[in-house]
């Protein structure tokens, strides 16, 4: 799917480590992260810049509105964003209209509802017993972070 010339568009790139990873695979073209963060991008183009990856361009830019002509390229992925989006259905509209016509739309999200979340009774009780520290309605004994990571084992 990713050859060492495509054109990659990292929608909702955040801190540009899947950009950058994908900058490597895709030595010879080029990845694009977009994101409407200006913070986040600080933060990305620092990761850019520490990577010297030299083909990711970085832009503040909405999924919802690419400015970028039909067909632009070969590989539009979003990693968790989709979860973060009042119309995911409407992002992803729009990423299959910049990919090419047998380019790839990638999407890779949580399904919240189907995750199990299991934790030990003695675990549990240990959070609690936390909790009860921070909330100062138990005296603090030292041993906290000891305790809980024998009952978390
Ligand atoms: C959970 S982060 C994922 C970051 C990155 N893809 C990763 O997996 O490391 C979701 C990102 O989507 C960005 N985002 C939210 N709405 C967006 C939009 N309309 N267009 C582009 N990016 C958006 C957020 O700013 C955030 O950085």
């Amino acid at each position: 799917m990713i050859e060492s010339d495509s054109r990659i568009l990292d929608v909702g790139c955040g801190p540009a480590s899947i950009a950058v990873g994908l900058a490597r695979w895709a030595h010879s073209g080029h990845v694009t992260g977009i994101e409407v963060t200006d913070e986040i991008l600080a933060t990305a183009a620092a990761t850019v810049a520490e990577a010297g990856a030299a083909n990711v361009t970085l832009a503040n830019e909405s999924v919802y509105e690419l400015p970028y002509d039909d067909g632009s390229f070969d590989v539009v992925y979003a990693h968790q964003v989709c979860q973060h989006l009042s119309d995911p259905v409407a992002a992803i509209s729009e990423m299959a209209r910049a990919v090419r016509p047998d380019g790839r739309v990638a999407v890779r999200d949580s399904d919240y509802s189907t995750m199990i979340f299991q934790v030990s009774a003695a675990c549990a009780a240990a959070a609690r017993y936390e909790m009860a520290i921070i909330r100062g309605t138990l005296p603090a004994r030292g041993r906290m972070a000891s305790r809980r990571r024998r009952a978390c084992r």
